[in-house]
């Protein structure tokens, strides 16, 4: 009796250890990976395979320089097709599809071949690192080494994330299966890494207790931009300081461009119709401060050592951006105000000119230490406002491995 029961035994332990052999790897969740502020030109990195890229939340592609060697995609293909949106064409006779790898930073565009390579990046539960996952078969393009030209010089390429075929979010839904939403959170400093993830949540950040960054969010419409196809735009129904409307003109924030966001750009840039109103309301809203000589490319600066310092930031006029659903993305001084000597802080939006591209372009400074949720299946924006407010920052995910 003994014996057959221990028999028994045996087959059930191997029975189980013959189905956890079989079944397949675990679905994942999200991809994460480390954000690095580049203190040089004030813009962002998103780390892959190892190698940094610019974060680029309006770019089309991922690109870098490729080796010699490189695999070349036929004109044939479902990625060559998926490319349609970043100016492909066929060179060859039909053997390798090219895009059109733009520089985001200066504008310069190139051509270059589009190619498949696997990219290398930690999954994730959204508390710390689970496992690292080989992404096989990515699309990228090639594009000449000048073309990294006023990219942070640590940057090996630029990381699209934009709206299209074959943006770095788009390849990772479709080649996870993930859930179709990515998140941005940028550091302020050098000092500790921001975080992206792609793929649901949640996304757990530390001290002083553990909280999922995606129940603190409000949520506005994500809506395309008429000039920036491959750029996630919002829309503003007003801007005020200190709860006091700016002033702009008719229809100001809806025409052009609209609003959109845009890491390439180290700050907020306004079109004039809106910069002019808006620095007037500033200096009205902080008259009583001791001005300090400007400092390119600002034009509002302050005896920093004069302004009260609070928890999220120097103590000026807060500026509202309404959304169109009536939630505010309230901006305080820690990302109103750019520190840019010991004694000198200035209002860190600049003047786009008349022809700028849209009327706002939410900058990199302005994102600092906010959360920011892309939901492309629900097409809408989550956006924390300050982390300061619940006494964390972007730099408090927990990258050891599990
Ligand atoms: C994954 O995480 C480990 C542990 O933090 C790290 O050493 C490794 O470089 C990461 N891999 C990638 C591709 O980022
Ligand atoms: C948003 O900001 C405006 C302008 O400051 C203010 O009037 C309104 O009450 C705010 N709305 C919410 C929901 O806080
Ligand atoms: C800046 O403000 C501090 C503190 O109020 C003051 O001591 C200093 O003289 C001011 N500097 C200038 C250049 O106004």
């Amino acid at each position: 009796m003994a014996m057959i029961s221990q028999a028994f035994f045996l087959a059930i332990i191997f029975f189980i250890l013959v189905q956890l052999q079989a079944s397949p790897s675990p679905a994942i969740q999200a991809l994460v990976a480390p954000i690095t502020k580049d203190t040089k030109t004030g813009l962002h990195t998103l780390s892959i395979s190892n190698k940094n890229y610019l974060l680029d939340l309006s770019g089309q592609l991922l690109w870098s320089p490729c080796s010699p060697s490189h695999p070349t995609v036929p004109c044939s293909s479902g990625e060559c097709a998926a490319a349609s949106g970043a100016h492909k064409s066929c060179n060859n006779g039909g053997r390798a599809c090219t895009a059109r790898p733009t520089n985001p930073v200066t504008g310069e565009r190139a051509v270059g071949d589009l190619t498949l390579a696997d990219i290398v990046a930690n999954a994730t539960d959204g508390k710390t690192l689970t496992s690292e996952v080989t992404v096989r078969g990515v699309v990228s393009s090639c594009a000449p080494g000048s073309l990294l030209r006023s990219l942070p010089a640590m940057a090996a390429g630029d990381a699209g994330l934009g709206r299209g075929g074959v943006s770095l979010p788009t390849q990772l839904y479709s080649k996870l299966s993930l859930k179709r939403q990515f998140a941005v959170c940028l550091p302020s400093t050098a000092a500790a890494p921001g975080v992206a993830f792609f793929g649901g949540g949640p996304y757990n950040l530390m001290p002083p207790t553990l909280f999922d960054a995606s129940t603190v969010l409000s949520y506005t419409d994500l809506a395309r931009s008429p000039t920036n196809p491959s750029a996630y735009s919002i829309k503003l129904r007003g801007i005020a300081m200190n709860q006091e409307a700016v002033h702009l003109p008719p229809g100001a924030l809806s025409r052009g461009g609209g609003v959109t966001l845009d890491t390439a750009a180290p700050y907020t840039v306004l079109r004039r119709d809106v910069y002019r109103p808006f620095v007037a309301a500033f200096a009205k809203a902080t008259a009583r401060i001791t001005r300090m000589p400007s400092v390119a490319p600002f034009e509002l600066c302050f005896n920093s050592s004069a302004l009260g310092f609070t928890r999220v930031g120097y103590a000026v006029a807060p500026i509202d951006l309404v959304t169109s659903g009536g939630r505010n993305w309230t901006v305080f001084g820690s990302n109103s105000l750019a520190q840019v000597a010991g004694d000198t802080a200035c209002l860190a939006f600049v003047d786009g000119g008349r022809a700028a591209r849209s009327a706002v372009t939410v900058g990199a400074f302005q994102m600092e230490n906010n959360f920011l949720l892309f939901d492309e299946a629900a097409s809408r924006l989550g956006f924390s406002g300050t982390l300061f407010f619940i006494r964390t920052t972007c730099g408090n995910f927990n990258f050891a491995r599990n």
